[in-house]
């Protein structure tokens, strides 16, 4: 770790989590905490909760949770150190210099190491650009039209064709070669100094992540060369999976939706021709989990794929993705160009906005689709054709979304309603595919098994004991760390213990302690329980005392069965069973 356990908890305190988070999920106030939709899943009633007091977040959906460092780390893909110099700088906390020594290098950040090595390697390829070296791709670009502006704001450059330039400038720089070639931007040979370049002779396009910090790169080959693209390998800082080309730009773009394409050129064409909110996938194809990322920005996604059978093959199945993700999906219309970068270029921006504002349903896109692998004029082919109909519709979980689809698609297809109506039915009868409806808010809880309850108790007493710190006083000599069978619960509880001994309490503070993000969440849950809302103090001392009861019971029980297998459980039981008696016999007042 670079910093002290001071500075963390510093910087920690000096950033309200109810701020923070309010600078990315829109947080309304209900009871003694803030609600939002959860970031970290798709979702449309708030189940995010964030609690000033303790300053820690728990999601009731998915699990997430933990304290400001956890939610900027998870938010915004930044490592620990990178977590606290964000926060330090937000809160004016000045930290310490970084020790500079080799050792402390070596142990530094990895994922710094290799974010540094990459942004150098850009700064390298685009003065490569602009030199005498470069004119072949600077010409190149210039043909694409694209403007000196376009080229900076990209950052665009070029690997020239003596990749021992690169490898020369990174070793000047004070990178070491096996860094380099984690990165992947070179490759150990046994001649050329030992290192080959990766990138030769091609047009460099960076790759950003959403703060801008360059994670990869895709070079474009000069001339008919193969592969034409050819991007960096995932590093631990590059997950094509998760990142997408130009969403550091459309994230801001505020245009209502954002643009899917396929290509970093067709990306490039769409900013510089003002739709700013334009993305495309890594060299792979779209990924739930980049629609997640998307869905943080916007609710409708528009396909500008290519207008050729892989372009429309693809679309399809980006339209499945986004669906499971809860995003409105259109696509654009592109021919009779191949892509929008040309597009662009032969019918220019105001058409291609005519284009947005006629972007296709998704869901008709695909029936139209479907629609062309069958012969209408055969009865057969055309009942078919309406069976596939009936099934895709199935698709929806929503009663009266599938219905309004229904009515539409039937008359847009002269289907008689009743009859599609009736072949949907049979359909979702016979397959058991129609969608389970969504379950309703207030649903039936899932029953709890023994040991959920029993870690539903420790996770109450925790909260509760954090709420209302003057209560440890009163119990301490009932309870002890050693009664919290959970072990993760066990080591905040012994934290926490020791803190109330001192008369304060700081689960935010307990959270830093854990470094793995499972572990991070298990502790957030821990602080997030929502405690019965009673009103009259004897029905909360008394669920305060059932409470109590039942973590004591399970840890009488709990050390009870392991006796056997040590033997520190057998003195914990026996002071376990006097501690349970008395504490049956004793009230616990709450004022
Ligand atoms: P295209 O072949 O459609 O490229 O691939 P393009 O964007 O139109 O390229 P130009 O206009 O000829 O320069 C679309 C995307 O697929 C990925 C790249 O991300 C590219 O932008 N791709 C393509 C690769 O990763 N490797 C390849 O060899 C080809
Ligand atoms: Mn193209």
């Amino acid at each position: 770790m670079y910093y002290s356990d001071e500075i963390v908890e510093e910087v920690r305190a000096r950033n309200d989590i109810v701020e923070v988070v309010s600078g990315y999920v829109r947080l309304q106030k209900k009871g003694g905490r803030y609600w939002g939709l959860c970031p970290f899943h798709n979702e449309k009633s708030a189940s995010f909760s964030v609690n000033g007091d303790l300053q820690v977040y728990h999601c009731f959906g998915c699990g997430a949770g933990g304290n400001v460092y956890t939610f900027v780390m998870n938010y915004e893909n930044y490592s620990f150190p990178e977590a606290v110099r964000m926060l330090a700088e937000r809160a004016g906390v000045a930290l310490p210099q970084e020790d500079g020594s080799e050792e402390a290098r070596r142990r530094g950040d990895r994922r710094a190491r290799l974010l540094e090595v990459n942004k150098a390697a850009a700064r390298f390829f685009y003065y490569q650009l602009r030199s005498p070296h470069g004119q072949i791709g600077y010409q190149y670009l210039k043909k694409r039209e694209l403007t000196d502006e376009t080229m900076r704001s990209f950052g665009l450059g070029f690997a020239g064709k003596n990749g021992a330039y690169l490898v020369q400038y990174l070793r000047e720089k004070g990178f070491e070669d096996e860094l380099i070639q984690e990165a992947g931007l070179a490759r150990h040979s046994e001649k050329d100094g030992g290192m080959l370049s990766q990138f030769w002779n091609r047009v460099m396009y960076p790759i950003q992540d959403i703060n801008n910090r360059v994670i990869g790169f895709g070079g474009r080959v000069m001339g008919d060369g193969e592969p034409k693209y050819l991007n960096s390998p995932e590093t631990p800082i590059f997950d094509k999976r998760r990142n997408l080309y130009g969403l550091n730009y459309a994230r801001k773009a505020r245009s209502g939706n954002i643009i899917l394409c396929e290509g970093y050129m067709d990306v490039i064409a769409m900013h510089q021709a003002g739709f700013t909110q334009a993305v495309a996938s890594l060299g792979t194809a779209f990924t739930a989990e980049q629609a997640a990322l998307l869905k943080r920005y916007t609710e409708t996604v528009l396909l500008a794929y290519d207008s050729d059978g892989a372009g429309v093959k693809a679309a399809l199945r980006a339209i499945g993705i986004l669906r499971e993700a809860g995003l409105t999906g259109k696509v654009i219309d592109m021919r009779p160009y191949k892509d929008p970068d040309e597009f662009m270029k032969g019918l220019g921006k105001d058409a291609f906005e005519e284009r947005i504002r006629q972007a296709e349903n998704s869901f008709f896109f695909e029936v139209r689709i479907l629609q062309g692998q069958f012969d209408m004029d055969d009865p057969e082919e055309k009942t078919r054709f309406h069976r596939e109909i009936a099934k895709k519709l199935c698709e929806f979980s929503e009663d009266v979304e599938r219905d309004n689809y229904l009515q539409a698609v039937a008359e847009k297809y002269y289907i008689g309603i009743e009859n599609l109506r009736r072949l949907v039915a049979r359909y979702a009868q016979s397959t058991g595919l129609a969608k389970q409806p969504e379950r309703p808010k207030s649903g039936i809880q899932k029953k709890k098994g023994p040991e959920e309850s029993a870690r539903q108790s420790q996770r109450l007493l925790i909260t509760w004991l954090c709420s209302e710190p003057g209560l440890y006083g009163r119990i301490r000599r009932y309870i002890s760390a050693a009664d919290f069978t959970v072990e993760i619960y066990r080591r905040v509880a012994e934290r926490l213990f020791a803190e109330l001994e001192e008369g304060r309490a700081n689960p935010a503070g307990i959270i830093s302690m854990f470094q793995d993000s499972e572990e991070q969440k298990e502790a957030a849950a821990l602080f997030g329980a929502v405690l019965p809302r009673l009103d009259s103090k004897q029905e909360r001392e008394k669920a305060f005392h059932e409470i109590l009861l039942s973590v004591k019971k399970n840890s009488y029980e709990y050390h009870i069965a392991h006796m056997g297998a040590d033997v520190n459980a057998l003195a914990q039981a026996i002071a376990g069973k006097k501690a349970l008696e008395e504490l049956a016999g004793t009230h616990i007042s709450l004022d």
